[in-house]
């Protein structure tokens, strides 16, 4: 199957082959991000609109990653386009703010409700960065703890044991802190502390032991990369009483969940961090991050005189933050075009859309006994291939990878868009019919798979 697939593939997407060729002389493995890089060679898109994308050799498909989530209104939307386009018009981007900046940070404060004041940045990857730097600034304490399995950007931080191995991931009560990445400094994964998710009484005992060391605790109200598993409420709200009582900054990664309802997984789940990292949704499109919370906490970004370096209040060096093209007029204009768009009513309709996928999906697999799972909330979907019982991350790390990467292959010769790894996220532009052939083409790809 597998090699019929791949035959297939390399039969109507021989552009792509020719310009993975070329970008191959010039990029590492012919990409910008290394995920964009697959066997036996990557797809290069032209242009897309709502739910759909068109590759350079014609074949359309339906997007259901839309961005890695990040386009919850689908491809160029004619409302996010015009916004774009009339910021263009006027100035990419300032060395001075805009209004937008306070118009935006103004309805995310409205919305998220532990949202007090907020900053914007680069990208998640620097919210992130930004918001532990405030938590140890405010803290006095370096180390910082996360989930096995949670992902928070690419930066030094939290490049561990975001995608850990059976081998070295150790006992599932304290797993150990494991390097993502090559190339961090000596000493990186030690001063993360990784916790269990979802088991409360581990990470319970974990925190005690080590919380003299501990600025924050950051953690994804659903687990994103690790496979798009929900949090209990009780795990989120047994992270909250213990982060107050033991003096830890409690970080919401919502780059992802924001998408889940106008407030955002806090809202969803009653539970309010100290500090919340935002991206993707919020600038519609464009690149974006932002990090806002307590006022407290946000208020050691403002200057309390001194020098440009050094803090009257603390006598240390001050909080600084920067970004050349941090609160850009474009990002802005499509983000506040894009949240408002995202009423209630709308943020319904697309959670139904997200129900009836996965809901569809699991019937049929349960049906057709075929070995996957399926996983998410909301919007948000993750198709498992090889285990069909998903209900903590390290089952999420013991599917077939070969089958899933068939299934990615397969999807995409029928014409459907997921994550390698079978991650997917519908959008509002995501039509209920497509939702049912997708449904059908997984479900003809599993059937393909378990046949000897
Ligand atoms: C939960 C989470 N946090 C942070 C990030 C990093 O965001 P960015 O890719 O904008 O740097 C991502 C990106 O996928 C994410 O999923």
């Amino acid at each position: 199957m597998t090699a019929d697939v791949g035959h297939s593939y390399l039969g109507r997407t021989g552009r792509s082959h020719k310009l993975y060729r070329r970008a191959l002389a010039t990029m590492p493995a012919g990409a910008t991000r290394s995920l964009n890089s697959w066997p036996p060679h990557p797809l290069y898109l032209t242009h897309g609109r709502g739910s759909r994308v068109t590759d350079v050799d014609g074949n359309e498909y339906v997007d259901l990653l839309n961005n890695y989530t990040a386009l919850v209104l689908g491809h160029a939307d004619p409302e996010v386009v015009e916004a774009v386009s009339a910021a263009a018009a006027r100035g990419t981007s300032f060395s001075f703010s805009t209004p937008q900046e306070s118009e935006l940070a103004e309805l995310l404060c409205a919305r998220v409700p532990s949202l007090e004041r907020v900053r914007f940045a680069g990208s998640g990857t620097e919210a992130v960065m930004f918001a532990l730097r405030l938590a140890r600034a405010h803290t006095g304490r370096s180390r910082i703890a996360k989930m096995e399995g949670g992902f928070h950007g690419t930066h030094d931080d939290v490049a561990v044991s975001v995608r850990p191995s059976p081998g070295s991931w150790g006992p599932a009560h304290a797993p150990a802190s494991t390097a993502d990445m090559a190339g961090l400094p000596d000493g990186c994964p030690d001063r993360v502390l990784v916790l269990p998710f979802n088991d409360v009484a581990s990470t319970t005992a974990l925190l005690r032991r080590h919380h003299r060391d501990l600025a924050a605790v950051i953690v994804e109200p659903i687990l994103g990369v690790g496979g798009m598993l929900p949090a209990t409420g009780e795990y989120l709200a047994a992270l909250r009483a213990l982060c107050t009582e033991l003096g830890i900054v409690l970080i919401f990664d919502e780059v992802i969940t924001l998408r889940v309802s106008p407030g955002g997984a806090q809202a969803a789940y009653g539970v309010r961090p100290d500090l919340t990292v935002m991206g993707k949704v919020i600038g519609g499109g464009l690149p974006i991050g932002a990090y806002g919370g307590r006022d407290d906490l946000m208020s050691q970004l403002e200057p309390q005189g001194g020098t440009d370096v050094y803090d009257a209040r603390s006598g240390g060096p001050r909080l600084y933050q920067g970004g050349t093209f941090t609160g850009n007029p474009c990002s802005l204009a499509a983000g506040l075009v894009t949240l408002r768009r995202l009423t209630p009513r709308v943020q319904n309709e697309l959670a139904a859309k997200g129900d009836q996928l996965r809901g569809a999906l699991a019937r049929r697999i349960a049906d057709g006994g075929l070995a996957a799972a399926v996983t998410g909330h909301s919007s948000l979907f993750n198709i498992h291939v090889g285990v069909t019982d998903v209900t903590g991350f390290r089952d999420v790390r013991r599917v077939d990878a070969a089958a899933q990467q068939a299934l990615f292959l397969d999807l995409l010769t029928e014409g459907f868009i997921i994550a390698p790894r079978g991650m997917g996220a519908v959008s509002t532009a995501t039509d209920r019919a497509d939702i049912d052939a997708f449904v059908d083409a997984v479900i003809a790809a599993l059937t393909r798979l378990a046949a000897p």
